[in-house]
């Protein structure tokens, strides 16, 4: 059974256990995610000048679409200021700020009836974020920029959070990824040729839920919940943001959902920053917690 909890005000540590457990959070009317809803707003409709961001598509071809969008997103994850929005958004949300760090939020930019699938506009196929290196502490914020319906949201495969899917992670390696296939994305324009660690089975959708929220709301999940990119049938380029926090305590005590079928190699962990200070999170502080995995 998987509960979904509106504005509950509830400590962090309590929100993590329960998140852990395959609940999920939602919040309204958080300053932090509001200001930076507002911050990417600010970015695409520099990026789309004037054309109706949701609707740029439609005016445009793809070539066009990924020389705006490739710096769009890069200026939104690398920036300062969005970072400063960070730590006000997790701030706001709860957290511990000096044990809690985040890894830097990605703007996705989906667009609708198949312009674009891959590279910049990479529509996820069904994954854990562990897959893809993360560790299994990760907490998930998603949130749009744009109100979105259920056409262009994440389908979440509630039934998949503690039972097991054939997938390709064991060959996965992160710091391989960041190496190689990282800085590629805009290349792939007909389909994405980077390595992502898919399943190699068939599995059951009837568990499939997708939760759609106006600008600003927050949907928190662990991450270790099975997820895609939801095709785009809505005739609208969805444009959402999403954050990943880990609380250090969390990863030095092995705590978190358990780990059913990933085999990813190498961490994320390095590109954490401290919600206090920004601070990298340092290899000593977490080194002895994976040696003992
Ligand atoms: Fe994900």
């Amino acid at each position: 059974m998987i509960t979904v909890y509106l504005n509950r005000r509830i400590g962090d540590d309590d929100r993590r256990e329960s998140l852990f457990r395959g609940n999920f959070f939602l919040y309204t009317d958080i300053a932090g995610a509001d200001a930076l809803a507002d911050h990417a707003k600010d970015l695409i409709s520099q990026a789309f000048e004037g054309l109706d961001p949701e609707r740029a598509q439609y005016e445009m071809d793809v070539d066009e679409f990924i020389r705006r969008v490739e710096p769009l997103k890069g200026e939104f994850t690398n920036g300062q200021r969005t970072k400063e929005l960070c730590q006000q958004f997790a701030i706001d949300l709860g957290v511990d700020p000096e044990r809690t760090y985040f890894d830097i939020p990605r703007l996705r930019v989906i667009p609708a009836d198949q312009f674009l699938t891959a590279g910049v506009s990479y529509n996820y196929k069904a994954h854990r974020d562990m897959w893809y290196g993360h560790p299994q502490q990760l907490v998930n914020y998603w949130t749009p920029v744009f109100p979105v319906v259920g056409e262009n949201v994440m389908s979440m495969y509630t039934d998949y959070f503690d039972k097991p899917v054939k997938n390709g992670s064991n060959q996965y390696d992160y710091d391989e990824w960041v190496a190689k296939h990282r800085t590629a994305a805009a290349d792939n324009k007909e389909a994405d040729t980077r390595p992502h660690p898919l399943p190699l089975e068939e599995f059951d959708s009837r568990g499939e839920i997708r939760i759609a929220g106006q600008s600003g709301d927050v949907f928190m999940f662990s991450s270790n919940h099975l997820h895609a990119s939801a095709p785009n049938t809505s005739g609208v380029t969805r444009f959402s943001y999403d954050l990943r926090t880990i609380n250090l305590d969390d990863v030095r005590e092995g705590r978190g959902p358990r780990n059913v079928d990933s085999g990813a190699t190498g961490t994320t962990l390095g590109d954490f920053l401290r919600v206090s200070d920004l601070t990298p999170l340092q290899a000593e502080d977490y080194a002895d917690a994976l040696a003992t995995r």
